[in-house]
């Protein structure tokens, strides 16, 4: 990276969307090291969109920024930004020089408590891989922008370096992925069937309050956790696994790692210490409600969860108007007022302006 020598300013803009974990990251070492590989979808409709006004003086001398979210003020979300900045300044050897104005909003309701991290960082890195390539004079190939972007986000949040493509995505070390990286995430999109480049995620929401346990403080319980090394070795085979039969379009094979990987991920956090209970009696009975209809309809639908009590339910597009009235009449009553969100596999972030 070249030296600031003169002042510019300009603005770049990203919508960046979400993504659901279907080989969950679980645990973390160093600067954001993920213990183990993950796979996931990145979604569509459900993304952030954050703009970013810049000036570089090399007579600044100090970092300087401002943060709002839906227009205000948000110095808790704001502060997580500057301490991201400024722990990995060797990053960003421009950084003293740098003013950066940003605003930052979702799709999605704010109140859903789904979890933001994925999208919100991903369009941040997306950002400032923006800024930089204005600053410096461009990357010599355009994959080498969203490597750049995918290690930028995964440093303010592992999950958020998968969302910098769209598709089916993978980070972390794997023997059976090609290029795989602990740094960075990849696409893995060149033999994926057909019926996952449309798979649907609809989300339940059982509790829209604010996640009892952060992930930082989850990935967390994994140290010294009894089931760790089998944990990651699940892992690991599940993503050997997945990479057959994301070619060969094995619904049902794809529906069983699923659902392992979200009760794995569950099991684990009910036998940490301290211990935690996210599903709710809802979670629960949706899980139950998605099996009965699978088992009595041959209906192809199987669910996942993140680190909270909301249900990620995933089926073909073949399905989706039969899944909408299983979901009207069986689940969303069991959801908090009725919050469903319907979402699909996406095509990755989306520039706003330049
Ligand atoms: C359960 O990416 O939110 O959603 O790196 O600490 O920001 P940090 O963690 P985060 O963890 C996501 C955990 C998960 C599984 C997944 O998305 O892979």
């Amino acid at each position: 990276m070249k030296k600031i020598t003169e002042a510019q300013s300009g603005k770049v803009e990203w919508q960046s969307p979400s993504n659901i974990a279907i080989v969950k990251y679980w645990g973390k070492h160093g600067n954001q090291m993920p213990a183990n590989p993950s796979l996931s979808f990145t979604l569509s409709t459900s993304y952030s969109q954050t703009a970013m006004e810049f000036d570089v003086d090399p007579s600044r001398k100090a970092f300087e920024m401002n943060f709002a979210f839906e227009g205000e003020a948000a110095p808790k979300f704001g502060e997580r930004i500057r301490q991201y900045f400024e722990r990995n300044s060797a990053d960003f050897p421009y950084l003293n020089n740098l003013k950066l104005n940003i605003s930052s909003k979702n799709s999605f309701p704010h109140s859903a408590g789904i979890a933001s991290s994925a999208s919100a960082m991903s369009a941040l890195a997306m950002c400032i891989t923006s800024i930089e390539s204005r600053l410096f004079g461009g990357f010599a190939e355009k994959s080498m922008f969203r490597m750049r972007a995918s290690h930028l986000a995964r440093l303010a949040s592992g999950s958020a370096a998968r969302s910098v493509y769209g598709g089916l995505v993978a980070w972390g070390e794997s023997e059976s992925i090609a290029d795989s990286s602990d740094y960075y995430a990849v696409p893995v999109n060149d033999n994926l069937h057909d019926t996952f480049r449309s798979f649907h995620d609809t989300i339940l929401i059982v509790d829209a309050s604010e996640k009892k346990v952060s992930s930082t403080a989850g990935h967390k319980l994994m140290n010294n956790h009894p089931y760790a090394e089998m944990r990651y070795f699940m892992a690991r085979q599940h993503m050997e696994d997945l990479g057959g039969i994301m070619e060969s379009g094995d619904v049902e094979k794809f529906g069983e790692i699923l659902e392992n990987e979200a009760m794995s991920l569950h099991g684990l956090m009910m036998t940490s210490k301290p211990s935690y209970m996210l599903m709710r009696p809802n979670t629960i009975r949706i899980i139950e409600l998605i099996k009965e209809v699978r088992e009595a309809e041959k209906f192809p639908w199987y669910f996942t969860l993140d680190a909270g009590p909301n249900v990620h339910l995933m089926y073909p597009h073949e399905v989706e108007s039969q899944a909408r009235s299983y979901i009207n009449d069986l689940l969303a009553p069991h959801t908090q007022n009725g919050l469903v969100l319907y979402d699909q596999v996406g095509s990755g972030p989306r520039k706003i302006t330049e």
